[in-house]
């Protein structure tokens, strides 16, 4: 099934019409009337007096109308038909946009004194820059693929057992990935706590915050029957995921020899994290291996 398009897709498409048709409009009526006054904007020209070659481009609006559709014009329009066709230039196009609309009234704020109309279209322009980054990191997110089917190498009965967390799939990803390779037994904790959407976010973002160890199903697997256990986690502000700090308690003591596997945004070792999980499981860990996972790819550091 095909996922709804995210609200940044629709914020985005909007503020392109609306920033666009008005810029269009705008420019239009500069080049027909370019005494400004239909706008009611001939008082305004003396302002211009201080931009560079003012005599030339500002003796009248010709070249501020002209200048107007194509910064803000025909780049907005492009984006929303794009954005229409469902294309990913549309998103990038969209955010540029936002930036070249801030751009254009930072001038405004520089030579025209304090008003509503600049500051409200400064905020639009940071409104598209923020909806559009949205919707461009959502997008990347989609790319990103899982299939079961890639890893036919996992065994039932391995003496290595690689237990993994997974919020967004990237950890879970990595952990097939080494189980695949490894031969390995793979088993998954499952948290009893809502962990998915915006307000899960948030919610994670709490436990992680606190240190807590978050619910967890019980853990029906005897971790002492198993030679090597690779433990793989998502990093949460800084630390363990809670989910893992919740089966590192219960598996505490139980474990003969313990890989870690992170996961996470930043290019942080967090060999820091590691010390602590071994604290809480009475071991050394053997191997400390870092992925970095941003805009749906996965890297191994190095
Ligand atoms: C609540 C929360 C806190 C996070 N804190 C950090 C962090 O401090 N440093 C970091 O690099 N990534 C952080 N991340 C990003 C995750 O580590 C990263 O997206 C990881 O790939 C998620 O793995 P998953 O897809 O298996 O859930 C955080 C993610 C969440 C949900």
């Amino acid at each position: 099934m095909k996922k709804p398009l995210p609200i940044s897709y629709f914020i985005t498409t909007f503020f392109t019409i609306f920033i666009g048709a008005g810029a269009f409009y705008g420019g239009i009526l500069l080049i027909i009337d370019s005494t400004g006054s239909i706008l009611q904007m001939d008082g305004l020209l003396k302002y211009f007096e201080v931009l560079p070659f003012s005599d030339v481009l500002f003796k009248d609006y010709t070249f501020s109308g002209f200048a107007l559709i194509i910064v803000n014009g025909i780049p907005n329009i492009v984006a929303f038909i794009m954005l229409l066709l469902k294309q990913k230039t549309g998103i990038i196009l969209g955010l540029i946009c936002g930036v070249l609309l801030q751009l254009w009234i930072l001038i405004q704020f520089i030579i025209f004194p304090f008003n509503i109309l600049s500051t409200s279209y400064f905020i639009f322009g940071v409104i598209l820059f923020l909806a559009g980054y949205t919707c461009f990191v959502r997008y990347s997110q989609r790319q990103f693929s899982f299939s079961i089917d890639d890893y036919p190498n996992i065994l039932e009965e391995s003496k290595t057992l690689v237990v993994y967390f997974s919020r967004m799939g990237y950890t879970k990803k990595v952990a097939y990935e080494i189980a695949n390779a490894q031969h390995a037994k793979i088993y998954e904790v499952k948290p009893l706590e809502k962990i998915n959407g915006n307000l899960g976010f948030f919610w994670c973002g709490r436990f992680g915050m606190h240190k807590w160890p978050m619910k967890i199903e019980e853990i029906e697997i005897d971790l002492s029957r198993y030679d090597l256990v690779i433990i793989c986690t998502p990093i949460w502000v800084f630390n363990v995921s809670a989910p893992i700090r919740a089966f590192l308690d219960k598996a505490s003591g139980k474990i003969k020899n313990v890989n870690y596997v992170f996961v996470h945004y930043m290019k942080s070792d967090f060999k820091k994290v590691a010390a602590g999980m071994d604290q809480i499981l009475k071991i050394k860990h053997t191997l400390l291996t870092n992925y970095v996972a941003r805009l749906g790819k996965i890297k191994r550091m190095k």
